[in-house]
Order: C-alpha cells, then sequence, then structure tokens
C-alpha cells in the first residue's frame, strides 16, 4: 500500500516521494559486511533516478526512530520490463543495519522516495568514476542508463549519445570489501581496483587510479565520484587542478531526508561568491564539485 506523504511537505521539499511498506523480495551477502537487499515498491522503482536515494526504516518500533537515507544500486523489473523494486547496499554499522541483517524474504520495510536530485546525465566524452567503499552503490544505475541499456524515471530520460568510454575507478580497504565487481564489469566498462593492503589491484589509494585518468593526453569529460568525505575532498581537488568537470554524491547523515529538519546541510558557493546553506537531502546529494565549500 503506497501514498504520497504531502502533508510532511513544506516550501521546497520534494513532494514526489511515495511512503509505502515494502517486502524484502532478496537479501544477499555482496561482501564482508556488506549486503543487497532488493525490495518490492513499483511506485517508487517507476520514478526513480540514478544517484537518487530512498528511507528506510523498520515497521512498528520506535527505536530506531529515524530512517536512513540509501542510494538505490538500481531497479529491477517483471519479464515485461516493469519496473518492480530496488536493490540497495548497505554496510553493517549500528543498530539499524544490524537489524536490517536479520530481515528475511517476506519481511517488510518502511520505504519513503525517491528523494533528492541524482546524477546527471553524462557528457559523451570519457566519464570516469571514482568510488570508494559502499560508494559505489549509486553506480551501477548511472553506468546501465549511460549506456542506454536502461532507462529511468518518468517519463524515462534518455541520452542522446553514450559516452565514448566509462572507466570505474573503485578503492576499498581489502580484497574482501570488494561488492558488485562482477555486475559492474558484467557492464563492460573497464574497472581498475584499488586496495589500501595490496590484497587485489592498485596497493594505494583510489585517488592514484584517477591521477593516471586525468593526465592522459585525452582527458576525462567528466568524473562522478561517492564515497568517505576524505576520499571526495581529494577528488575534488585533483578534478579542480585539471579543470575537469566533477560531481559529487555526498554521504551527509540525515534525520528527515525530506528537507524538514536541516541536519544534512551543507557549505555551496552562491554566483556572488559567499556561501550559503543547503540540504544535501533536497539540494543534493549530488552537487558540481567546484560549488561545496569543503573544510
Ligand atoms: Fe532533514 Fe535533510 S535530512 S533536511
Amino acid at each position: 500500500m503506497a501514498a504520497t506523504v504531502p502533508e510532511l511537505c513544506l516550501p521546497g521539499i520534494v513532494r514526489t516521494a511515495i511512503q509505502c511498506r515494502a517486502e524484502v523480495v532478496e537479501h544477499e551477502l555482496m561482501a564482508r559486511n556488506t549486503w543487497r537487499m532488493r525490495l518490492y515498491c513499483p511506485e517508487v522503482a517507476r520514478q526513480i533516478l540514478p544517484g537518487q536515494f530512498f528511507m528506510i526504516r523498520m515497521p512498528d518500533r520506535s527505536d530506531p526512530l529515524l530512517g536512513r537515507p540509501f542510494a538505490l544500486y538500481d531497479v529491477y523489473c517483471d519479464a515485461a520490463g516493469e519496473p518492480q523494486g530496488i536493490d540497495f547496499g548497505y554496510v553493517v554499522v549500528g543498530k539499524m543495519t544490524s537489524l536490517f541483517e536479520q530481515l528475511k524474504s517476506g519481511n517488510t520495510v518502511e520505504v519513503w522516495g525517491p528523494l533528492g536530485n541524482g546524477f546527471p546525465l553524462p557528457p559523451s566524452g570519457h566519464l570516469v568514476i571514482a568510488a570508494g567503499g559502499i560508494g559505489q552503490t549509486p553506480f551501477l544505475a548511472v553506468i546501465r542508463e549511460a549506456l542506454r541499456r536502461r532507462s529511468y524515471g518518468v517519463p524515462p530520460r534518455s541520452l542522446a549519445q553514450a559516452p565514448s568510454r566509462i572507466t570505474l575507478c573503485y578503492g576499498v580497504r581489502s580484497k574482501e570489501y570488494l561488492a558488485g565487481v562482477k555486475e559492474f564489469e558484467s557492464e563492460g566498462i573497464d574497472v581498475r581496483i584499488a586496495t589500501d593492503d595490496g590484497s587485489v589491484g592498485h596497493h594505494g589509494f583510489v585517488t592514484d587510479l584517477l591521477k593516471q585518468l586525468l593526465a592522459e593526453s585525452t582527458p576525462p569529460a567528466a568524473v562522478y565520484c561517492c564515497g568517505p568525505e576524505p576520499m571526495m575532498h581529494a577528488v575534488s581537488k585533483l578534478t579542480a587542478a585539471a579543470k575537469t568537470p566533477c560531481w559529487l554524491s555526498l554521504e551527509t547523515p540525515m534525520a528527515c531526508g525530506f528537507g524538514a529538519c536541516f541536519s544534512c546541510v551543507t557549505k555551496v558557493r552562491q554566483e556572488d561568491g559567499t556561501w550559503d546553506y543547503k540540504r544535501v537531502c533536497v539540494e543534493g546529494p549530488v552537487f558540481p564539485a567546484e560549488q561545496l565549500v569543503l573544510d
């Protein structure tokens, strides 16, 4: 049973979000402490765009009271291609995700979304994606849309020309934390791995891989990035120095997810050179890197 949530809306708040109870359809371990959950919620699946997110909470309990934000991994469809639900990834850290870990097919959770703005459609040149840890989750849908294998949203948005090349630079602590690599590779893109401990791929940071790509004779047309804050700061500096357009998807903690509580604000540059606070849940979570004031 789905319902829109206009009674919660204040000026500037997203009005198209759906609130519903969603059944768990699949739940699998992707990597150490890292799960993929599939929820049946066609109303959300039909509307959501790559890079948007949704809030999830456990039903019929007050602890934890607030929902938590999760990025879309991808939409799943039936045999006729009709969106049926959403996949998302999470790492077990704290009470909510420890409860998630116990969920089985047939259990339900409360979902409201889609929320936030999502990634823009990519330009036609080389798209580089820099992902750190669970920050890889927004990018499967981004890549499938960029390759014109899937379309998302109502009406479905479409890309006139696919990027000439897509490279995913994916960094994790150690190889047991790599999640979804086969799914990314099966899209036929160039997947480059970095691990802090050198257990697989490049021994070092994902930003080392990005530096190599930024130094090529034809630099990337755009960089999309999601991951831990220090990594995103480093990516922002590198792309600014290379004058390469970059979009960051912020992983800011959120309380309401729909613009009411202002717990998620970040400093964003204004056209007159000053800065103002913007809500990551409404004006983001994706921002052009050059607009962000990163402390
Ligand atoms: Fe409440 Fe963003 S989480 S305003």
